[in-house]
């Protein structure tokens, strides 16, 4: 084997090593920051909400710390708000489905309550890795029609914002239907969201139109894509 080659499979060994050394840390960060008891103890002026006319404070917790009550709630609010839009996309909706998915283990919560006690908005993340980044994943916001368009949304998305600054996580993503025009608006025009590199519009010419997008919002500078390693100024002279 000549020695060119031989730097080739080094160079490949190297890269190959240097991306599991950047999934290791990224799933370390994750993993920490769902060992945390309570991720938003650190943004005390942001446990309450109280601006247009509302009166609300904000909680977060862990999937196993919400009650039956209140996670029957949390169902309801979504079936209220989204079984039309799902029902109008190739997803369909399944209340089977939805609950699993708003039930699993790794779910957190932020809960709104407004000054009577009561359950008004909730937000459904993730701390977890999308396509080998670590992230900050919005899978439901959801809100009440009586607190809608009064800043709140925009003022928990910013909450999650700092979260993900503050644990280290590279961005806020979160996937919205594109007939949801509410919502997008809400995410691109008020909150910023970017569309993702990872949204399958963003990563191949379609045939056919595609019900969803993936949007974000990067907090930490892209991590560098790992380059080859230069071969040696000597290399190419010393071909055997
Ligand atoms: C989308 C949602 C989370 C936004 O929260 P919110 O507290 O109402 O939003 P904010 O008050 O912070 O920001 C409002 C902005 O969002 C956009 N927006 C929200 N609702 C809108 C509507 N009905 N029509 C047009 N724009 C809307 C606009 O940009 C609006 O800005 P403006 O009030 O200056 O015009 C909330 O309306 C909601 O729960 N909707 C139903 C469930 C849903 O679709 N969730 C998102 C799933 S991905």
């Amino acid at each position: 084997m000549g020695r060119k080659s031989k730097d080739k499979v080094k160079e490949k060994k190297a890269k190959h090593k240097a991306q599991l050394a950047q999934i290791s840390a990224a799933q370390a960060k994750v993993n920490a920051a769902n060992a945390l008891d309570d991720p938003l103890s650190p943004f005390t002026a942001f446990q309450r909400y109280y601006r247009n006319g509302l009166e609300i404070d904000v909680t977060c917790c862990k999937v196993t710390s919400v009650n039956e009550e209140t996670m029957d709630w949390v169902f309801n609010l979504t079936k209220r708000n989204m079984e039309t839009l799902y029902e109008s996309s190739e997803w369909g909706w399944r209340d089977k489905d939805k609950k699993e998915e708003l039930n699993e283990e790794a779910a957190w919560y932020l809960m709104c309550k407004d000054k009577d006690g009561k359950d008004c908005a909730f937000v459904h993340f993730r701390f977890d890795l999308e396509e080998e980044c670590e992230v900050l994943y919005l899978y439901e916001v959801q809100m009440e029609k009586e607190v809608r368009r009064k800043g709140l949304g925009r003022f928990l998305v910013t909450v999650m914002s700092l979260m993900a600054k503050k644990y280290e996580l590279q961005k806020v993503v979160c996937t919205v239907f594109q007939h949801n025009h509410d919502s997008m608006a809400f995410f691109k025009e008020k909150c910023r969201f970017e569309v993702d590199e990872t949204s399958p519009d963003a990563m191949v010419d379609l045939d056919e139109p595609i019900c969803y997008q993936i949007l974000s919002k990067r907090i930490s500078p892209a991590v560098v894509p790992l380059k080859p390693l230069q071969p040696q100024a000597n290399a190419a002279t010393a071909n055997s």
